[in-house]
Protein backbone atom coordinates (compact mmCIF):
# COMPACT_ATOMS: atom_id res chain seq x y z
CA UNK A 1 0.00 0.00 0.00
CA UNK A 2 2.59 2.23 0.80
CA UNK A 3 4.66 1.26 -1.75
CA UNK A 4 1.20 2.08 -3.98
CA UNK A 5 1.15 5.56 -2.94
CA UNK A 6 4.76 6.20 -3.64
CA UNK A 7 4.08 5.32 -7.92
CA UNK A 8 7.10 3.25 -7.89
CA UNK A 9 7.34 2.03 -11.84
CA UNK A 10 5.32 -0.72 -13.03
CA UNK A 11 8.23 -3.28 -13.29
CA UNK A 12 8.93 -3.01 -9.03
CA UNK A 13 8.19 -6.55 -8.84
CA UNK A 14 10.48 -7.57 -11.75
CA UNK A 15 13.54 -5.09 -10.15
CA UNK A 16 12.36 -6.99 -6.51
CA UNK A 17 13.02 -10.21 -7.84
CA UNK A 18 16.08 -9.27 -9.86
CA UNK A 19 17.41 -7.39 -6.45
CA UNK A 20 17.16 -11.06 -4.63
CA UNK A 21 18.96 -12.64 -7.01
CA UNK A 22 21.95 -10.36 -6.96
CA UNK A 23 24.73 -9.23 -4.21
CA UNK A 24 24.46 -6.83 -2.49
CA UNK A 25 27.81 -5.51 -2.83
CA UNK A 26 30.94 -7.17 -3.51
CA UNK A 27 33.46 -5.62 -1.53
CA UNK A 28 36.07 -6.48 -3.86
CA UNK A 29 35.81 -4.61 -7.31
CA UNK A 30 38.50 -6.77 -8.65
CA UNK A 31 37.40 -10.47 -7.35
CA UNK A 32 36.44 -12.33 -10.60
CA UNK A 33 32.77 -11.40 -11.25
CA UNK A 34 30.10 -13.98 -11.51
CA UNK A 35 27.02 -13.24 -14.11
CA UNK A 36 23.36 -11.83 -12.77
CA UNK A 37 21.05 -12.78 -14.72
CA UNK A 38 19.51 -8.90 -15.14
CA UNK A 39 22.44 -7.79 -16.77
CA UNK A 40 22.44 -10.69 -19.40
CA UNK A 41 19.34 -9.78 -20.41
CA UNK A 42 19.45 -5.90 -19.94
CA UNK A 43 23.25 -6.54 -22.23
CA UNK A 44 23.49 -8.70 -24.75
CA UNK A 45 27.02 -8.18 -25.50
CA UNK A 46 28.02 -8.31 -21.84
CA UNK A 47 27.14 -11.42 -22.14
CA UNK A 48 28.65 -12.03 -25.56
CA UNK A 49 31.93 -11.18 -24.06
CA UNK A 50 31.56 -12.60 -20.63
CA UNK A 51 30.70 -16.07 -22.00
CA UNK A 52 34.26 -16.11 -24.27
CA UNK A 53 36.01 -14.82 -21.14
CA UNK A 54 34.68 -17.52 -19.12
CA UNK A 55 35.33 -20.13 -21.50
CA UNK A 56 38.73 -19.81 -22.98
CA UNK A 57 42.14 -18.43 -21.12
CA UNK A 58 42.61 -16.72 -24.54
CA UNK A 59 40.71 -13.53 -24.70
CA UNK A 60 40.77 -11.96 -28.06
CA UNK A 61 40.53 -8.01 -26.87
CA UNK A 62 41.54 -6.10 -29.80
CA UNK A 63 44.72 -4.39 -29.69
CA UNK A 64 44.43 -0.70 -28.70
CA UNK A 65 46.27 0.08 -32.02
CA UNK A 66 43.26 -1.31 -33.97
CA UNK A 67 40.35 0.51 -33.01
CA UNK A 68 40.03 4.29 -34.03
CA UNK A 69 42.00 4.55 -36.93
CA UNK A 70 39.48 4.58 -39.38
CA UNK A 71 39.35 1.96 -42.25
CA UNK A 72 37.29 -1.31 -41.75
CA UNK A 73 37.90 -1.73 -38.09
CA UNK A 74 36.16 1.46 -37.36
CA UNK A 75 33.20 0.26 -39.09
CA UNK A 76 32.49 -2.12 -36.49
CA UNK A 77 32.11 0.95 -33.20
CA UNK A 78 27.88 0.28 -32.32
CA UNK A 79 25.86 3.17 -31.88
CA UNK A 80 25.45 4.11 -28.23
CA UNK A 81 21.75 5.63 -28.68
CA UNK A 82 19.36 4.62 -26.84
CA UNK A 83 16.26 6.81 -28.31
CA UNK A 84 14.45 6.71 -25.15
CA UNK A 85 17.09 7.51 -22.91
CA UNK A 86 18.01 10.53 -25.37
CA UNK A 87 14.40 11.89 -24.83
CA UNK A 88 14.49 11.78 -21.30
CA UNK A 89 17.27 14.26 -21.22
CA UNK A 90 15.96 16.20 -24.69
CA UNK A 91 13.14 17.08 -22.63
CA UNK A 92 14.97 18.66 -19.69
CA UNK A 93 17.36 20.50 -21.71
CA UNK A 94 16.53 24.00 -20.45
CA UNK A 95 17.16 23.37 -16.73
CA UNK A 96 20.66 22.04 -16.86
CA UNK A 97 21.93 25.10 -14.94
CA UNK A 98 19.25 25.56 -12.77
CA UNK A 99 21.04 24.54 -9.44
CA UNK A 100 17.61 23.59 -8.05
CA UNK A 101 16.50 22.16 -10.76
CA UNK A 102 16.74 18.24 -12.53
CA UNK A 103 20.55 18.34 -12.44
CA UNK A 104 20.54 19.56 -9.03
CA UNK A 105 22.35 16.23 -7.66
CA UNK A 106 25.22 16.44 -10.91
CA UNK A 107 25.56 20.27 -9.40
CA UNK A 108 25.64 18.61 -6.27
CA UNK A 109 28.36 15.99 -6.90
CA UNK A 110 30.55 18.27 -9.26
CA UNK A 111 32.84 19.51 -6.79
CA UNK A 112 33.83 15.98 -5.68
CA UNK A 113 33.83 14.56 -8.66
CA UNK A 114 36.42 17.80 -10.42
CA UNK A 115 38.43 17.02 -7.06
CA UNK A 116 38.81 13.29 -8.02
CA UNK A 117 39.52 13.94 -11.72
CA UNK A 118 41.66 16.82 -10.97
CA UNK A 119 43.84 14.36 -8.52
CA UNK A 120 43.78 11.29 -10.82
CA UNK A 121 44.87 13.45 -13.91
CA UNK A 122 47.37 15.45 -12.60
CA UNK A 123 49.26 12.22 -10.85
CA UNK A 124 48.77 10.56 -14.05
CA UNK A 125 50.17 13.20 -16.21
CA UNK A 126 52.23 14.43 -13.73
CA UNK A 127 51.01 17.85 -13.25
CA UNK A 128 51.46 19.91 -9.80
CA UNK A 129 47.23 19.61 -8.80
CA UNK A 130 48.04 23.45 -6.30
CA UNK A 131 48.81 25.34 -10.25
CA UNK A 132 46.55 27.67 -11.07
CA UNK A 133 45.90 25.66 -14.36
CA UNK A 134 47.10 22.04 -13.43
CA UNK A 135 45.55 20.45 -16.93
CA UNK A 136 47.01 22.88 -19.15
CA UNK A 137 47.77 21.58 -22.68
CA UNK A 138 45.53 18.42 -22.46
CA UNK A 139 43.11 17.73 -24.58
CA UNK A 140 40.47 16.01 -22.61
CA UNK A 141 36.64 15.00 -24.50
CA UNK A 142 33.88 15.25 -22.13
CA UNK A 143 31.33 12.63 -23.85
CA UNK A 144 27.55 13.21 -23.00
CA UNK A 145 28.35 16.46 -21.49
CA UNK A 146 25.12 17.44 -20.74
CA UNK A 147 24.94 21.72 -20.94
CA UNK A 148 28.48 21.56 -19.96
CA UNK A 149 28.26 21.54 -16.53
CA UNK A 150 31.70 19.37 -16.16
CA UNK A 151 32.95 20.72 -19.11
CA UNK A 152 33.32 24.30 -17.92
CA UNK A 153 35.74 23.57 -14.82
CA UNK A 154 37.61 21.56 -16.70
CA UNK A 155 38.43 24.33 -18.89
CA UNK A 156 39.07 26.75 -15.70
CA UNK A 157 41.62 24.16 -14.98
CA UNK A 158 43.35 24.46 -18.55
CA UNK A 159 42.67 21.27 -20.23
CA UNK A 160 41.07 22.12 -24.11
CA UNK A 161 37.90 20.72 -23.74
CA UNK A 162 35.76 19.15 -26.29
CA UNK A 163 32.13 18.30 -25.25
CA UNK A 164 29.77 15.91 -26.72
CA UNK A 165 26.67 15.15 -26.43
CA UNK A 166 23.64 13.17 -28.43
CA UNK A 167 21.07 16.30 -27.28
CA UNK A 168 21.03 19.43 -30.12
CA UNK A 169 19.47 21.65 -27.47
CA UNK A 170 21.96 20.53 -24.81
CA UNK A 171 24.71 21.43 -27.05
CA UNK A 172 23.21 24.62 -27.74
CA UNK A 173 22.48 25.67 -24.15
CA UNK A 174 26.26 24.78 -23.06
CA UNK A 175 27.39 27.18 -25.89
CA UNK A 176 25.60 29.99 -25.05
CA UNK A 177 26.75 29.56 -21.12
CA UNK A 178 30.44 29.02 -22.45
CA UNK A 179 30.50 32.16 -24.24
CA UNK A 180 29.65 34.00 -21.82
CA UNK A 181 32.85 33.74 -19.67
CA UNK A 182 36.30 33.85 -21.95
CA UNK A 183 37.62 31.14 -19.62
CA UNK A 184 35.40 28.73 -21.00
CA UNK A 185 34.84 30.27 -24.24
CA UNK A 186 37.58 27.48 -26.04
CA UNK A 187 35.52 24.77 -25.54
CA UNK A 188 34.14 23.22 -28.52
CA UNK A 189 30.61 21.61 -28.12
CA UNK A 190 29.46 19.32 -31.08
CA UNK A 191 26.36 17.73 -31.19
CA UNK A 192 27.37 13.82 -31.97
CA UNK A 193 28.84 10.12 -30.38
CA UNK A 194 32.09 8.95 -29.16
CA UNK A 195 31.19 6.21 -32.20
CA UNK A 196 31.32 9.18 -34.52
CA UNK A 197 33.96 10.33 -33.48
CA UNK A 198 36.47 7.57 -33.51
CA UNK A 199 34.70 7.19 -37.30
CA UNK A 200 37.00 10.43 -37.92
CA UNK A 201 39.83 9.11 -36.26
CA UNK A 202 39.72 11.76 -32.98
CA UNK A 203 42.02 10.87 -30.11
CA UNK A 204 42.39 12.71 -26.72
CA UNK A 205 44.67 12.67 -24.02
CA UNK A 206 41.85 11.74 -21.40
CA UNK A 207 37.93 10.79 -22.24
CA UNK A 208 35.56 11.77 -19.57
CA UNK A 209 32.00 10.19 -19.50
CA UNK A 210 30.64 10.86 -15.68
CA UNK A 211 27.10 9.51 -15.43
CA UNK A 212 26.33 8.32 -18.92
CA UNK A 213 27.34 4.88 -19.56
CA UNK A 214 23.75 4.01 -17.54
CA UNK A 215 22.32 5.74 -20.61
CA UNK A 216 23.54 4.18 -23.52
CA UNK A 217 22.40 1.26 -25.71
CA UNK A 218 25.08 -0.99 -24.48
CA UNK A 219 27.98 -0.23 -22.23
CA UNK A 220 30.78 -2.39 -23.16
CA UNK A 221 30.12 -0.95 -26.92
CA UNK A 222 30.43 2.51 -25.35
CA UNK A 223 33.67 1.57 -23.51
CA UNK A 224 35.49 0.27 -26.79
CA UNK A 225 34.51 3.79 -28.41
CA UNK A 226 36.05 5.62 -25.01
CA UNK A 227 39.25 2.96 -25.74
CA UNK A 228 39.41 4.21 -29.54
CA UNK A 229 39.14 7.87 -28.45
CA UNK A 230 41.45 7.54 -25.82
CA UNK A 231 45.45 7.90 -26.54
CA UNK A 232 48.12 5.42 -26.08
CA UNK A 233 49.22 5.89 -22.50
CA UNK A 234 45.76 8.17 -21.83
CA UNK A 235 43.47 8.12 -18.85
CA UNK A 236 39.31 7.87 -18.78
CA UNK A 237 37.54 8.45 -16.09
CA UNK A 238 33.79 7.25 -15.89
CA UNK A 239 31.42 7.65 -12.96
CA UNK A 240 27.84 5.98 -12.76
CA UNK A 241 26.00 3.88 -9.92
CA UNK A 242 26.51 0.51 -8.45
CA UNK A 243 23.52 -1.90 -8.81
CA UNK A 244 23.10 -2.32 -5.33
CA UNK A 245 19.52 -2.55 -3.36
CA UNK A 246 21.21 0.74 -1.60
CA UNK A 247 21.21 1.90 -4.82
CA UNK A 248 18.00 1.38 -5.84
CA UNK A 249 16.66 3.16 -2.34
CA UNK A 250 18.53 6.33 -2.71
CA UNK A 251 19.28 6.57 -6.88
CA UNK A 252 15.66 5.66 -7.46
CA UNK A 253 13.09 5.78 -4.61
CA UNK A 254 14.66 8.47 -2.83
CA UNK A 255 15.64 10.54 -5.60
CA UNK A 256 13.15 10.33 -8.04
CA UNK A 257 9.93 9.52 -5.83
CA UNK A 258 10.18 11.15 -2.38
CA UNK A 259 12.95 14.03 -3.31
CA UNK A 260 11.38 14.81 -6.71
CA UNK A 261 14.59 15.84 -7.45
CA UNK A 262 15.10 13.75 -10.50
CA UNK A 263 11.82 13.08 -13.34
CA UNK A 264 10.87 9.69 -12.06
CA UNK A 265 11.60 7.16 -14.48
CA UNK A 266 15.43 8.78 -14.92
CA UNK A 267 17.05 6.15 -14.22
CA UNK A 268 16.42 1.93 -14.30
CA UNK A 269 17.90 -0.42 -11.90
CA UNK A 270 18.90 -3.06 -14.27
CA UNK A 271 20.95 -0.57 -16.34
CA UNK A 272 23.49 0.10 -13.64
CA UNK A 273 26.78 -1.79 -13.29
CA UNK A 274 28.92 -3.10 -10.41
CA UNK A 275 32.20 -2.36 -10.18
CA UNK A 276 33.22 -5.62 -11.01
CA UNK A 277 31.48 -5.03 -14.30
CA UNK A 278 32.83 -1.75 -15.28
CA UNK A 279 35.94 -3.06 -14.49
CA UNK A 280 35.91 -5.60 -17.02
CA UNK A 281 34.45 -3.92 -19.52
CA UNK A 282 36.98 -1.11 -19.19
CA UNK A 283 39.54 -4.27 -19.02
CA UNK A 284 38.33 -4.87 -22.45
CA UNK A 285 38.22 -1.83 -23.83
CA UNK A 286 42.16 -1.39 -23.17
CA UNK A 287 41.90 0.32 -19.89
CA UNK A 288 43.63 -0.90 -16.35
CA UNK A 289 41.41 0.58 -13.68
CA UNK A 290 43.99 1.83 -10.92
CA UNK A 291 41.74 4.13 -9.24
CA UNK A 292 38.37 4.36 -7.82
CA UNK A 293 36.14 6.05 -4.93
CA UNK A 294 32.82 6.22 -4.02
CA UNK A 295 30.90 9.89 -3.98
CA UNK A 296 28.84 9.70 -0.66
CA UNK A 297 25.75 11.90 0.11
CA UNK A 298 25.22 13.36 3.89
CA UNK A 299 21.11 14.04 4.33
CA UNK A 300 22.44 15.70 6.98
CA UNK A 301 24.57 18.24 5.50
CA UNK A 302 23.63 18.03 1.82
CA UNK A 303 26.82 17.57 0.70
CA UNK A 304 28.50 14.64 -1.40
CA UNK A 305 31.88 13.71 -0.37
CA UNK A 306 34.62 11.47 -1.94
CA UNK A 307 34.77 8.14 0.03
CA UNK A 308 35.80 4.13 0.04
CA UNK A 309 31.71 3.41 -0.28
CA UNK A 310 31.23 2.42 -3.64
CA UNK A 311 27.89 1.12 -2.84
CA UNK A 312 26.09 3.78 -4.46
CA UNK A 313 27.44 6.54 -6.64
CA UNK A 314 31.31 5.82 -7.72
CA UNK A 315 33.58 6.84 -10.10
CA UNK A 316 36.55 5.26 -11.73
CA UNK A 317 39.97 6.65 -13.14
CA UNK A 318 41.79 3.90 -15.90
CA UNK A 319 44.89 4.13 -18.01
CA UNK A 320 44.89 3.40 -21.42
CA UNK A 321 47.20 0.57 -22.33
CA UNK A 322 50.12 2.02 -24.33
CA UNK A 323 49.96 -0.02 -27.79
C1 LIG B 1 22.95 12.20 -16.63
S1 LIG B 1 23.47 13.23 -17.91
C2 LIG B 1 25.16 13.51 -17.46
C3 LIG B 1 25.70 14.81 -17.96
C4 LIG B 1 27.15 15.13 -17.62
N1 LIG B 1 28.04 14.08 -18.07
C5 LIG B 1 27.31 15.35 -16.15
O1 LIG B 1 27.53 14.39 -15.43
O2 LIG B 1 27.17 16.49 -15.70
C6 LIG B 1 23.66 12.12 -19.31
C7 LIG B 1 23.96 12.86 -20.59
O3 LIG B 1 24.38 11.91 -21.56
C8 LIG B 1 23.77 12.23 -22.80
N2 LIG B 1 23.75 11.00 -23.59
C9 LIG B 1 22.95 9.92 -23.44
N3 LIG B 1 23.29 8.96 -24.32
C10 LIG B 1 24.33 9.46 -25.04
C11 LIG B 1 25.13 8.93 -26.08
N4 LIG B 1 24.92 7.71 -26.55
N5 LIG B 1 26.12 9.69 -26.59
C12 LIG B 1 26.33 10.95 -26.10
N6 LIG B 1 25.61 11.50 -25.12
C13 LIG B 1 24.63 10.75 -24.59
C14 LIG B 1 22.43 12.79 -22.43
O4 LIG B 1 21.87 13.59 -23.45
C15 LIG B 1 22.78 13.60 -21.18
O5 LIG B 1 23.13 14.89 -21.48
Amino acid sequence: MALRSLRLPRDLCKTLRLLHRTPLQNPNPYSPYSPSPSVASAYPSLLQWRSRSDAAPQIPIKESGEEGKGGSGSDSFASSLNPAEVAKFAAIAETWWDSEGPFKPLHLLNPSRISFIRSTLCRHFRRDPYSARPLEGLKIIDVGCGGGILSEPLARLGAAVTGIDAVEKNIKIARIHAASDPLTASIEYCCTTAEDLVRLNKQFDATIALEVIEHVADPSDFCRSLGALTAPGGATVISTINRTLRAYATAIVTAEHILNWLPKGTHEWSKFLTPEELVMILRRASFSVEEMAGVFYNPLTGEWSLSDDISVNYIAFGVKQAS
